[in-house]
């Protein structure tokens, strides 16, 4: 029978001894491998149980009770408050740098309904893009981005409503190219309406959703952008024979869209026999 060394007996001494410490640390702290409904021993709590009031919660402190303070009267939402974004504009421009921020300062107060909701002070859609909004080369091109992007898919890239998706889709998206679109008397010819279709989706008499918003992914300056893209893709198709378009260019356009307007018959439908 073979006898340990004396050292060998004292290692395992103390590796039982440390093992005895850990169980005992391991109890004390609330280590017990079961379940407990007891708030655990705390030997170093730190800052584990800071003062504080929960949202919801009821204040012994407050005469109302409230934990969660009403905002006072009056108060607005604003990042900074010696922010003043006409002065900031007028010194620093709407530079790169400077721009986000004037904006979302601007987005915050929200404090223009025609810009932000496309509604006039009664609440009706307005008939124009708000002046707020300037009509330029490159809005137009922001929208035609924006456009290509989140509606083609559905509307098509001529706004026809003949996308990949559209073909697929229950209802076959409207062509924009249609009176119903673009005259203002009408609803849903109107600038604001577009915006808000364009934002918050389209919504039949019973509620029922038929087409998304995109409000998460355009913001209302792109959406105003993508209106007046849709304004340039509607114009594509009327202001050709009128005196807006420059003679030469107008020539160089109509012999395209003659060349492009075989009178072969139109390509078979691509719908799959869909609606
Ligand atoms: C997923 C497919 C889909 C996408 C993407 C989509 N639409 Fe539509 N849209 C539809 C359908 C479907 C309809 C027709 C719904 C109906 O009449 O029942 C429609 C209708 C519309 C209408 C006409 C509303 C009316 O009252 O007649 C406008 C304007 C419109 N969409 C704008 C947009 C814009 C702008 C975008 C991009 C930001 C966009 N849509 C993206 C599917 C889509």
């Amino acid at each position: 029978m073979t006898t340990l060394l004396p050292t060998t007996r004292s290692r395992v001494a103390r590796v039982l001894c440390a093992a005895g410490v850990c169980l005992a640390v391991a109890a004390l702290s609330g280590c017990r491998g079961d379940r407990s409904d007891n708030p655990p021993r705390q030997i170093l709590p730190d800052m584990d149980d800071s003062p504080k009031w929960k949202p919801q919660s009821e204040s012994a402190f407050f005469a109302d009770g409230r934990t969660m303070r009403p905002a006072v009267e009056g108060a607005v939402a604003f990042g900074r408050y010696d922010f003043d974004p006409v002065a900031f504009e007028a010194k620093y421009g709407h530079e790169d740098w400077a721009g986000p921020l004037i904006d979302s300062r601007k987005d915050l107060l929200r404090e223009d309904d025609a810009f932000y909701r496309g509604v006039d002070a009664q609440g009706d859609f307005l008939n124009t893009i708000p002046p707020s909004v300037e009509v330029t080369r490159d809005l137009v091109l922001r929208g035609q981005s924006r456009f290509n992007i989140y509606c083609s898919a559905c509307h098509g890239y001529l706004g026809d409503g003949r996308g990949m998706v559209g073909d697929r889709w229950i209802t076959q998206p409207p062509s924009y190219h249609q009176d119903k679109y673009r005259d203002p008397v009408q609803r849903t010819g109107k600038d604001g309406y577009i915006f808000d279709v364009a934002r918050n989706g389209m919504f039949d008499a019973t509620g029922a959703q038929k087409m998304p918003g995109y409000a998460h992914a355009l913001s209302e300056r792109d959406a105003w952008a993508v209106v007046a893209y849709i304004r340039a893709l509607q114009a594509s198709r009327t202001t050709i024979d009128s005196d807006q378009v420059p003679e030469d260019v107008r020539q160089d356009l109509l012999a395209r869209r003659d060349a492009d307007a075989p009178d072969a018959p139109t390509p078979p439908d691509s719908n799959g026999g869909g609606p």
